[in-house]
């Protein structure tokens, strides 16, 4: 397995483009099998997860070209059935359910499994896909959902923790071919759930309302081949600005778009952070000094449970008491073991971190969990003293696109080393 070798102690300084999002990507890349015409992507990151999803849809039928950073998909004909060994390797898979049974009226995919940041049911996803008519049984680990026609309805999908953001996706997906008209009720209204409805109304769909909480979408009889860059990533914005600040440096990150990220943005300027905003592009430094600040994770436009993990390392580093609490996913706080390897002083409430900051970290060895308590790991390990090495780094290449290759251009000592 891959690791990365940091030695910390170097501020980052320069410039850094931001990739296209992750998170919108997967599921406009779903969407593409709404239709039997050809489909272009662009401004495709180069990630696990994305190869992950072209895999899928080959096997479902399409047809899928990779090329630099446009994918083009072209699902002629398709077979129903998400195959458990692909869908289990990626959550974000479960969002082909809505575009199979949209398109073909039926589909039959394997239940995502496991995660290692709390329980991710998909209640919602299968209430949404029943409230439109859809006859759904769970049998041998496969969802199998046929409808011999889906219908308009008023779907509520609040949920414990707040609207879903994929399950918005999904029933959005199986609603833009239904009869008739559908309103989402307490929709997720996160960017990538906007830029997806940009897509499906490029397509010849017809949605009102994305980003907000109740999104209306009147059926069409089909959809046709679209063309469309995806938004940049928010959560890598959030990442390499926090990394900038843990350091010590003075990033211009070009290419974002900062009125996505309005939350991490005002926390970071709570806790000291300049940030120098000019249209898509913002130079990210420390202000005078750093203060502790307290966080709550919460949907879309409240603090984002992707960026979680990196704020944590840097209200590590800044002197003072502070309390992070995640509120969207229950054991998202596995990072947090491991950055007391480095010498972080954190302890677990419920669903709360108390984090005493001020702790000069002193690199060591460390486990990656998941993508972003990758991310933070790296963070730390940029800002520690001495050599940390990040384990299974997988996860990071599942949603950071050539994250060593980025850092090493603003001048982090980074190693990218291949277990033989
Ligand atoms: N939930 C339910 N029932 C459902 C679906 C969700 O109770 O049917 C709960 C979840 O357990 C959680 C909350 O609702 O407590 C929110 O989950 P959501 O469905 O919004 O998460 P998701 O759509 O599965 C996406 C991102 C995650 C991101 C979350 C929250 C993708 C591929 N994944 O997941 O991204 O954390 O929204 O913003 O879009 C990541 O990129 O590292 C990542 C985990």
């Amino acid at each position: 397995m891959d690791s990365l070798l940091i030695k910390g102690g170097v501020p980052l300084e320069g410039e850094v483009t931001i990739s296209g999002a992750k998170n919108a990507v997967l599921p406009i890349l779903a969407a593409t099998l709404l239709t039997s015409e050809t489909c272009v992507v662009r401004r495709v990151p180069d990630l696990s997860d994305v190869k992950f999803m072209a895999k899928i849809l080959m096997s479902l039928g399409a047809k899928v070209v990779l090329d630099g950073d446009t994918i083009t998909v072209r699902a002629a004909r398709l077979k129903p059935v998400g195959n458990y060994n692909l869908i289990r390797k990626m959550r974000g898979s479960i969002c082909i359910l809505g575009p199979l049974l949209g398109r073909q009226r039926q589909a039959q995919v394997s239940l995502p499994g496991g995660c290692v940041i709390g329980p991710r049911p998909i209640d919602l996803h299968l209430k949404g896909m029943r409230d439109l008519g859809a006859e759904l049984t769970i049998a041998s680990g496969y969802i199998n959902a046929k409808a011999k026609q889906l219908v308009g309805a008023d779907i509520f999908l609040g949920g414990r923790a707040g609207p879903t953001v994929l399950g918005t996706a999904n029933v959005m997906m199986a609603a833009v071919l239904a009869e008739g008209v559908t309103t989402i009720q307490s929709a997720a209204c996160e960017p990538e759930v906007v830029d997806l409805a940009y897509f499906l109304n490029k397509m010849g769909g017809n949605i009102v309302g994305a980003g907000s909480p109740t999104i209306t979408i009147n059926g069409v009889k089909e959809l046709h081949g679209a063309d469309h860059d995806v938004i940049p990533d928010r959560i890598e914005t959030a990442t390499f600005a926090i990394a900038a600040v843990a350091t010590d440096g003075e990033v211009t990150i070009r290419g974002s778009r900062p009125d996505h990220l309005h939350a991490v943005l005002d926390k970071l300027k709570e806790a000291g952070v300049r940030i120098d905003r000019k249209g898509l592009t913002m130079t990210v430094r420390r202000g005078s000094r750093l203060k502790p600040v307290d966080i709550t994770t919460l949907p879309y436009a409240g603090f984002p449970t992707d960026a979680q993990a990196q704020m944590m390392v840097l209200m590590t580093l800044t002197p003072g008491l502070s309390i992070i609490t995640e509120r969207i996913f229950e054991s998202r706080f596995m990072h947090v073991s491991e950055l007391a390897r480095l010498g972080a002083d954190i302890s677990i409430e419920g669903p709360s971190a108390i984090v005493k900051g001020g702790t000069r970290l002193s690199g060591a060895p460390v486990m990656a969990s998941d993508l972003r308590a990758s991310a933070a790991l790296v963070i730390a390990g940029l800002a520690a003293r001495g050599t940390t090495q990040v384990n299974r780094i997988y996860h990071l290449d599942r949603g950071y696109e050539k994250i060593d290759s980025k850092l090493r251009r603003l001048g982090a000592r980074i190693q990218r080393v291949r277990e033989s």
